[in-house]
């Protein structure tokens, strides 16, 4: 099967691939769905509900059991669309340090890939969609036309996300944002299940020292080359 209207934008934390994403769908009048927001849904739900992370069963059964919803953006406060969690609307809470710090054990899980990994399926076969994530490419839909791999330095991205953090007006400093950029670049690339990496067939960009219009540009070269 080939889903040839859906393009699938995977790399590491802060890459920037959720902007380019966007404006790739806005181009194409595309849906833009970042799977992204899925498992840091599931770790703040799991950071609420269960004491201890460490319990693999029963984070599992929190990814099971919530509904997660991605909704038009219902706020003008900077955000994309809303994210609920069971009809609560999480958008920025599922941003914070304390997510970014456990998302990726608690995306390493098993069972909690498989559930998003199944819904992520089902939003995807709608068609005409540029979903992004660390494994569309590789395991959500091998089978995609378009692949596209956006990697950057972990200082370049730091720097990214720094400036983001900023302007929200939350606490933080460079350095801790960077030593999460690499704890999760460690976590993401070295777990058994769907370990973030370039899918054989997709088409790399590195965006060090590109700015945003220039990487489109690349990646609107690709889109006019699929992959073979
Ligand atoms: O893109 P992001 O930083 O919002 O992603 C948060 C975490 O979710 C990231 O550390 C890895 C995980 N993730 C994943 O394992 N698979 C995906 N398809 C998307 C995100």
């Amino acid at each position: 099967m080939s889903f040839i209207n859906l393009i699938a934008i995977d790399g590491p934390a802060a890459s920037g691939k959720s902007t380019l994403a966007e404006l790739i769908a806005n181009k194409l009048n595309y849906f833009f769905f970042d799977t992204g927001v899925m498992y840091r849904a599931v770790t703040l739900a799991a950071l609420e509900q269960v004491k201890n992370l460490d319990d693999e069963a029963k984070v599992t059964d929190v990814a099971n059991r919530i509904r997660i919803d991605v909704q038009p953006a219902s706020v003008q406060d900077g955000r994309v669309m809303d994210i609920l969690v069971d009809g609560r609307d999480v958008t920025w809470q599922i941003r914070t340090p304390e997510v970014d710090r456990k998302v990726s054990k608690v995306s390493a899980y098993a069972g909690v890939r498989k559930a998003m990994t199944e819904q992520q399926r089902r939003i995807g076969e709608r068609g005409n969609m540029v979903m992004v994530g660390r494994d569309i490419g590789t395991v959500v839909f091998p089978d995609a036309k378009y692949k596209i791999y956006l990697e950057a330095s972990p200082e370049e991205r730091a720097r990214r996300r720094f400036v983001e953090v900023q302007k929200r007006g939350e606490p933080t400093s460079y350095e801790d944002i960077l030593a999460s950029i690499r704890k999760r670049d460690e976590v993401d690339s070295s777990r058994a299940v769907a370990p973030l990496k370039p899918a054989d067939d997709a088409h790399v960009i590195d965006s060090d020292g590109k700015n945003i219009d220039i990487v489109l540009e690349e990646a609107l070269q690709i889109l006019g080359n699929p992959v073979s």
